[in-house]
């Protein structure tokens, strides 16, 4: 049996947390070296699991030497963390954002490419096996040319949840925390994103963030797509609620995406294909067929690629360039929402 990659984990908190938790799920492709923050329930973590515990990425990059680094620190510190693996010559998986900005981004990814040290984004939904199925229907064609598309993301989230000051203000809202996964897989579906609209609100919450807004989008490749999302809308039609990836959100079976094509259409989660046997016309009955897949969480998928690109037998799936390219999108959606203008997609 191959040996197994050793990883550590930067940031133990609410995603560190299950990462550390993937690492134990990936038969024996990963095993967890260390843990580095700084605060004491990680320090008891680390204790609990009988490995070493660092306050700082340095120093854990020193002493434990990891094969890999998994960078689940808060979205600040992602470029200073990402850098010093480079440094070390240490593969990262980094979480989503990759940076605050996109010239940060842009400095990180570089550095990594300049390096030869591979770069993950915290994409994870990228290695849900329905979104691979996804996209194998749209690049087979059996949606014909993709039309255009529509997402949802409407979910309501509880006061208490905004209870950190940051979760407050500009740099989190649902367009910068959950729309930029929607994105991402926008992108990875139908192709780069190249110009885009956005109406936000703040109204409901009144906080100096966006609780609400709406997009319309172009695509590279002319398709057109809008996406929809709010996080003071009780509603069940959001990756989160229907995607069944994260059982800390009760499912609800409704869809959240929409990929019309020229000969067929798709909805996401369910798979359902519609198309049309015979002539392709509104008088003629369209009909929906349930295409399969079967599930595995896909962090943990996500944590056994990681494990396969440190030992060089897998080429990097989600780069940090595709994260840098979502991060992109989303501020050029931030920009048109505060200049009431439409905005061309920089990269
Ligand atoms: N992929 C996803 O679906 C997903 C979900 C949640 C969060 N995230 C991302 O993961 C990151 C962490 O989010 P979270 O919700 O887990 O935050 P969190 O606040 O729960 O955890 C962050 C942890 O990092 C530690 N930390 C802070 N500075 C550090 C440093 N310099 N070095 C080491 N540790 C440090 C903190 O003590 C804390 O334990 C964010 O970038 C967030 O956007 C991604």
């Amino acid at each position: 049996m191959t040996q197994a990659a050793g990883i550590a984990v930067a940031g133990a908190g609410l995603i560190g947390r299950k990462h550390i938790s993937a690492i134990g799920q990936t038969e024996g492709a990963a095993r967890l070296t260390a843990i580095a923050d700084p605060g004491d329930p990680a320090r008891e973590l680390a204790a609990e699991l009988g490995v070493p515990w660092f306050a700082d990425i340095s120093s854990l990059l020193e002493k434990a030497r990891p094969d890999g680094l998994v960078i689940a620190t808060p979205n600040q510190s992602h470029v200073e963390n990402g850098l010093e693996a480079i440094a070390a010559g240490v593969p990262a998986l980094i979480e989503k954002p990759v940076a605050i900005g996109s010239e940060e981004g842009e400095r990180l990814v570089l550095a990594g490419e300049a390096a030869g040290v591979p770069l993950l984004a915290g994409h994870h939904r990228r290695y849900n096996p329905l979104i691979e199925k996804a996209k194998a229907l749209v690049s087979e064609g059996r949606l014909g040319q993709v039309v255009s598309v529509s997402v949802m993301g409407w979910l309501f989230k509880p006061a208490d949840y905004f209870a950190p000051e940051w979760r407050r203000q500009p740099g989190a809202g649902p367009v910068y925390t959950n729309l930029i996964h929607d994105i991402d897989l926008m992108q990875h579906l139908c192709g780069p994103v190249e110009r885009v609209s956005c109406f936000s609100s703040n109204r409901t919450r009144g906080h100096a963030v966006e609780d609400s807004a709406v997009i319309s989008f172009a695509f590279a490749n002319g398709a057109l797509g809008t996406a929809n999302v709010s996080d003071t809308a009780v509603a069940p039609w959001s990756w989160e609620l229907t995607a069944r990836e994260n059982p800390v959100y009760p499912p609800t079976g409704e869809a959240c995406y929409l990929i019309g094509g020229t000969h067929g259409s798709l909805e996401l989660p369910s798979l359902k294909l519609w198309h049309q046997a015979g002539t392709r016309s509104w008088w003629e009955p369209i009909d929906a067929s349930q295409q399969a897949y079967s599930f595995e969480d896909p962090l943990v998928r996500q944590m056994r690629h990681f494990a396969g690109v440190i030992r060089g037998t897998e080429a990097p799936r989600v780069t940090a360039r595709d994260g840098l390219q979502a991060l992109r999108v989303i501020e050029a959606i931030l920009q048109s929402a505060r200049d009431g203008v439409p905005v061309m997609v920089s990269g």
